[in-house]
């Protein structure tokens, strides 16, 4: 797999194949194809961003054991399988080539590409596509038997070879033999200076039939720059979408409904227009995703209810849990069965145990709740001091009062009750009231006094503002 290039086209600091699509970075893409081959080895050609490039194939290679071969400079395509077979110096039989920039190629085109080199017997076989702008791909040559003699590249082209509509897609199947013997013969006598790949299909031609697969341009079009990426994720996108309506899923406005690669969804679960699952992110059977909510890297159990616009990253809901809408839950939150998060509330590192709802306007950072605890409206948990973060300790059947701030580290022990507007600043025992605010005092007819004065006083002040600009003019 080659993946050394830099990927100039893009205009980016990251190296192309770290680029992502759908919430992977690209060369996760080929890496999990080549998963599936089950071939002997498989040789990643490193350079540009070696050291990220590697980490990011480690990530992602799944149980294949991958070799890293370090392309130092980028001479080519031809120089970089060249690096590649060092690795691979006692290998003999076919080897595939493929490109760290293709993410679509499916299997079935490299079972093709297999099929069409054992027929000829070898020893080169690629894909090409056709597409009415063939842009700067490399160009198919073929022979007037239609047999391919050679490929092109653009900058090389004549005029009428660069009206050819069949161009390279950049995947072979080599014998490794051939390919050894051929690179060493490989020169950079080209408009661009490198060693080309794509001249050993003019070698493998003068004394072999050389075998060619057509697969669909949007397969097998790689992702050059921000377009390529646009197109490319849009058809991913596009095939995530039908796998999971086909899977039983419902989908509202499904073009405005983005589902990463990684997701996965249970059947009978609803989700609404231009909802956004990311990451890793499970959603059980039978939930509710309403338009506009963004979940991350979640965990949704079965019959959850995720409402409008809610944001979720990291997150943990069991079943029958709701949330939203507005709801914001952020690394850490864990929703127990049952639980109900309600519009403005915000969750940081807190568990909310079975049962247990905070329906508005909210903030509980570091705390930790337990069953059928109800949080009034407009509770904080203070948990920084500005120096350190604390924890809130609330147990089972505590019912904490409107406006209550609990100032951490601190713990409400079983079935406390916290009245209205209470600063909790230590232990509140089992059963026991807390309840911390001024006593009310009614002072009757004062009221009316206190408009009577403040009329006055505001008419005072506007003869004041009235003289003082007449004064002026
Ligand atoms: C290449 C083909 C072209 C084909 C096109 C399909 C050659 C000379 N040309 O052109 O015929 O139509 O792919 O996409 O092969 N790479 C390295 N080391 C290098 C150079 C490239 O590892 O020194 C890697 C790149 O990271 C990339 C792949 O090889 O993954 C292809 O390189 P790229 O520069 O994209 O080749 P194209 O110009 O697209
Ligand atoms: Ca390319």
């Amino acid at each position: 797999m080659l993946a050394a290039g830099k990927g100039t086209r893009m205009k980016s600091e990251r190296a192309k194949v770290l680029q992502e699509v759908c919430g992977l970075p690209l060369v996760a893409y080929p890496l999990g194809l080549a998963a599936t081959l089950r071939s002997k080895s498989t040789v990643v050609v490193v350079g540009h961003q070696r050291e990220a490039v590697e980490q990011t194939v480690n990530r992602f290679k799944g149980k294949q054991s991958v070799e890293f071969a370090h392309q130092r400079e980028q001479l080519g395509t031809g120089h970089a399988v060249m690096t590649g077979m060092k690795p691979l110096k006692s290998h003999e039989g076919p080897v595939f080539i493929l490109s760290g920039d293709v993410p679509l190629l499916r299997k079935r085109t490299l079972n093709q590409l297999k099929k069409a080199y054992e027929k000829k017997g070898g020893p080169l076989a690629f894909v090409t596509f056709t597409t009415p702008e063939p842009g700067g791909y490399g160009r198919v040559i073929r022979s007037e038997n239609n047999s391919p003699v050679a490929i092109r590249e653009f900058r090389d082209c004549s005029e009428s070879e660069k009206k050819i509509c069949e161009v390279n897609a950049g995947i072979y199947l080599i014998d490794a033999g051939f390919l050894r013997r051929a690179t060493r013969n490989l020169k950079s006598d080209n408009a661009q200076g490198e060693f080309y790949l794509t001249d050993l299909i003019e070698m493998a031609a003068a004394t072999h039939d050389v075998a060619t697969v057509d697969a669909p341009m949007a397969e097998v079009s790689g992702a050059n720059d921000r377009f390529d990426l646009v197109m490319v994720e849009h058809t991913l996108r596009q095939e995530i979408r039908s796998k999971w309506l086909a899977a039983g899923v419902s989908i509202q406005s499904p073009e405005t409904v983005h589902i990463d690669t990684d997701c996965k969804i249970g059947s009978d679960t609803w989700i609404g227009a231009a909802a956004h699952l990311q990451g890793s992110t499970t959603v059980g059977k039978g939930c509710i995703i309403e338009p506009g909510a963004i979940i991350r890297d979640s965990q949704i159990a079965d019959n959850v209810v995720i409402k409008a616009y809610s944001v979720l990253e990291n997150a943990k809901v069991d079943s029958d849990a709701t949330v939203g809408p507005m709801g914001r839950l952020r690394p850490g939150s864990h929703l127990k069965k049952g639980a109900h998060v309600g519009n403005w509330v915000e969750l940081k590192n807190t568990v909310l145990g079975e049962g247990s709802k905070a329906n508005h306007l909210t903030y509980l950072g570091d705390g930790e709740i337990g069953k059928g605890v109800n949080i009034g409206a407009g509770c904080i948990f203070c948990n920084y001091d500005g120096f350190l973060k604390h924890k809130t300790i609330i147990e089972d059947n505590v019912f904490v009062g409107s406006d209550s701030q609990m100032v951490a580290p601190v713990i409400i022990r079983k079935g406390a009750y916290v009245a209205t507007g209470t600063t909790v600043t230590g232990e509140v025992p089992a059963n026991a009231m807390a309840i911390s605010r001024g006593r009310q005092i009614n002072r009757n007819g004062l009221a009316l006094k206190i408009r009577k004065r403040l009329k006055e006083a505001k008419k005072e002040l506007q003869k004041k503002r009235g003289t003082e600009s007449g004064t002026k003019k």
